[in-house]
């Protein structure tokens, strides 16, 4: 049989077992997810800014982005932008100030620029990422028209998007008025 020293090292022995194999486990995680592709990486590597900087290259026009639309987003944005289950993209009948104000992106949104990064990135919810640059210049463009911010005939691309005069471009109120005048620290503009 054991002695009491032999019992008291086999004791010891399965203790440090159980801390090792529960240490172990810690440092193994869940195991959920998984390692980043390099596609993946790359479909996420974009930083867009107001003048135009890190817009990728196309092109696209309001018809285009009609049919896309119709196609891939109507089902929740409803028909024209509006009066479906998600967020209204047009339709402001009131501005910011008015009694029952509406937050559209003709009311709202400041950059043109914004409204393309953030289609490409997010959008449609249940694939985003899946749309090329052509197909999110056109929802940007027919966006921007059911907007009465561009005409029918409309051709966004990026060469121009960045010059869209977005109708609330100066509602913004600076909570930091100093900070307006530092250049962007990431864009240097
Ligand atoms: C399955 C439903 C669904 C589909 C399909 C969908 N969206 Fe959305 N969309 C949403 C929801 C929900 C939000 C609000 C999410 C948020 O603000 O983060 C949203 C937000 C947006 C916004 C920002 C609105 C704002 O003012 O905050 C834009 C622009 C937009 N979607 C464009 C599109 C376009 C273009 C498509 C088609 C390619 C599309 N969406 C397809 C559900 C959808």
């Amino acid at each position: 049989m054991f002695t009491p020293k032999q019992c008291f090292i086999f004791m010891l022995s399965m203790f440090s077992a159980v801390v090792h194999a529960e240490l172990e486990q810690e440092i193994q995680g869940p195991k959920l997810g998984k390692p980043a592709s390099e596609e993946v990486i790359k479909a996420w590597d974009s930083s867009i800014f107001p003048d135009g900087k890190g817009l990728p290259v196309g092109k696209g026009t309001v018809a285009e982005g009609k049919v896309l639309f119709k196609a891939q987003c109507a089902i929740c944005h409803g028909p024209a932008g509006v009066g479906g289950t998600a967020e209204e993209l047009s339709g402001g009948e009131q501005g910011l100030t008015g009694e029952y104000p509406d937050k559209t992106i003709g009311t709202y949104w400041l950059y043109a620029t914004t409204l393309f990064d953030f289609i490409k990135r997010g959008m449609p919810l249940m694939a985003p990422g899946s749309l090329s640059n052509d197909q999110t210049y056109a929802l940007t463009a027919y966006l921007l028209h059911i907007n009465e911010i561009l005409p029918a005939d409309a051709i966004m691309s990026n060469e121009n998007l960045f010059q869209v005069e977005m109708p609330n471009r100066e509602g913004m109120i600076w909570i930091y008025p100093a900070l307006k005048e530092e250049p962007n620290p990431v864009s240097g503009n």
